[in-house]
C-alpha cells in the first residue's frame, strides 16, 4: 500500500530502536486496512508506514559501519526481538559517524557481544556527514544517540540544520525543548519534534495515566516510584550515572507534569534502575503509588509492566516521522508542538495525554493553529 510519496529519512545510531523501526516498515507493507494491530495510524495524513525509506545511516560500531543497513540492524550488540527477519537489501550502507561522547568508557569492562565496539579515531567530520545527508536526499534526521551523548546529539542536530533536514530527537538531550535550538530550526523553517520518545505503551504513559486517574478521582498522591530494568545497550550505557541527568529529568518531569500537585523531589523516584544482561531488550517496570483516599485513609497501588523496549518506541516514531513529513509538505518549520506533546516525554510544552491526543488528530487533519 502506498501513500502520497516517499519519505526519505536518515538515522544516527543503528541500534535496537532502528532495528525495530526498519523491521516495522517492512512488516506493515504486507498489512491491509483491517490489520492495523500495533499501529496508532495506518494511514496518517495520506502516508503509510511503507512510504518511509532509509536514505542514509550513521553508526560508530565496527560491526555495523560499511554494512547494508538491512544487515546492520541485525548485528551485535543489537538484541531486540526479530519480528520481521526478511528486511530486503536497501543499497544504503551504514556510514561512519562522529564518536564524540557516544561511547562511555565504562563499557570497556563488559563483553564485546553486549556493548558498542567503536572504530579507531574520531570518525567523520561535520562536512562529511552534511555532504552525505545532502547527497542522500534525506529530509528528516532521527537522532538515536545513547543517553548522555550531549555532544554527539548536538553534533547531529547541527548537521541536520546545515544539511536542511528536519530533526526528530528520540533521546533525552534537550534540543526541541531548548529555546535556543528551537529558534534555529524555526529560522531555517525546518520542523523539529522532541525530546525523548514516549513509548507506545511504556512506563511513562502508564504512570501519567495513573496520575491523571488519581487526580480525577480525588486521590492525593504522596509518594511514587518507577523502577526499570533491562538488558540492552541502552540500560548498560545508563549504568554510568554521570550520563543520566537529562534522562532522569525527562522521565521525572513526564510524571510530575501529570500529577494534581508536584511532589517534593524526595517523594518521587523515576529512573532506569539496573542492567540485567539476560533480559536483553525486555524492559520490566515496577511502579508504586501511595496516596490518601476519602477521610485521608491510605492506599497504595503496585504494577509490573513487561515490554520489549524497542518495538515499543518504533510504534511511536513511525507516526512522528509522518507528522514531520506533513509539516514539510505544509512548509511549516520550528517546533511541532502537538506531535512533540503526544510522542515525546520532554516536549517544549506538556499537555495532558487526552488533550495531546485530540491535538495530534487536529494536527494530522490540518485543522490546527
Ligand atoms: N523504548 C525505547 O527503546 C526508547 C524510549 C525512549 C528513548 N529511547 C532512547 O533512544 C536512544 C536509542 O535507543 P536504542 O535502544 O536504539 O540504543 P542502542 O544502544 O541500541 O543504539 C545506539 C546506537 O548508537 C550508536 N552510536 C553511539 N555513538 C554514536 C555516534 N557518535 N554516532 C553514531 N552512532 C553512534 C551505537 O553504536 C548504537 O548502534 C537511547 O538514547 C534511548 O534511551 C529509547
Amino acid at each position: 500500500m502506498a501513500g502520497k510519496e516517499r519519505i526519505k529519512i536518515a538515522i544516527a545510531g543503528v541500534g535496537n530502536c532502528s532495528s525495530s523501526l526498519l523491521q516495522g516498515i517492512e512488516y506493515y507493507k504486507k498489512k491491509e486496512n483491517a490489520e492495523t494491530i500495533g499501529l496508532m495510524h495506518l494511514n496518517l495524513g495520506g502516508y503509510f508506514p511503507s512510504d518511509i525509506e532509509v536514505a542514509a545511516a550513521f553508526d560508530i560500531d565496527i560491526r555495523k559501519v560499511g554494512k547494508d543497513i538491512s544487515e546492520a540492524i541485525f548485528s551485535l550488540p543489537n538484541c531486540t526481538t526479530v519480528f520481521y527477519p526478511d528486511v530486503p537489501k536497501t543499497g544504503v550502507k551504514v556510514k561512519m559517524g562522529r564518536i564524540l561522547d557516544g561511547f562511555s568508557e565504562h563499557l570497556v569492562n563488559y563483553p564485546e557481544d553486549c556493548r558498542f565496539l567503536p572504530a579507531e579515531g574520531e570518525g567523520a567530520t561535520k562536512e562529511d556527514i552534511v555532504n552525505i545527508l545532502k547527497g542522500s536526499g534525506a529530509e528528516i534526521l532521527i537522532n538515536y544517540m545513547p543517553v548522555g551523548s550531549e555532544e554527539a546529539a548536538r553534533f547531529y542536530a547541527e548537521c541536520a540544520l546545515e544539511a536542511g533536514c528536519a530533526f526528530i530527537n528520540s533521546m533525552p538531550v534537550f534540543i526541541a525543548s531548548d529555546p535556543v535550538w528551537a529558534k534555529r530550526f524555526e529560522e531555517k523553517r525546518l520542523p523539529i519534534i522532541g525530546d525523548d520518545i514516549k513509548s507506545q505503551l511504556g512506563a511513562t504513559i502508564i504512570h501519567r495515566t495513573l496520575a491523571d486517574l488519581f487526580k480525577k478521582r480525588g486521590v492525593k498522591v504522596e509518594r511514587t516510584y518507577q523502577l526499570n530494568t533491562g538488558g540492552n545497550t541502552d540500560f548498560l550505557n545508563m549504568l554510568n550515572r554521570s550520563r543520566l541527568a537529562s534522562k532522569k529529568t525527562s522521565k521525572t518531569e513526564a510524571v510530575q507534569s501529570a500529577l494534581a500537585a508536584r511532589l517534593d523531589s524526595g517523594n518521587i523516584h523515576v529512573g532506569p534502575s539496573d542492567y540485567v544482561p539476560w533480559q536483553k531488550d525486555n524492559k520490566v517496570c515496577y511502579l508504586r503509588m501511595e496516596g490518601k483516599l476519602f477521610g485521608d485513609v491510605p492506599m497504595n497501588l503496585e504494577l509490573r509492566l513487561s515490554v520489549e523496549d524497542s518495538p515499543n518506541s518504533a510504534g511511536v516514531i513511525i507516526d512522528a516521522i509522518r507528522c514531520c513529513k506533513l509539516a514539510l509538505d505544509r512548509g511549516k518549520g520550528g517546533i511541532l508542538y502537538q506531535p512533540s506533546a503526544y510522542f515525546m516525554k520532554h516536549p517544549p510544552e506538556q499537555y495532558p495525554d487526552d488533550e495531546a491526543y485530540r491535538m495530534i488528530e487536529e494536527f494530522i487533519s490540518g485543522n490546527n493553529k
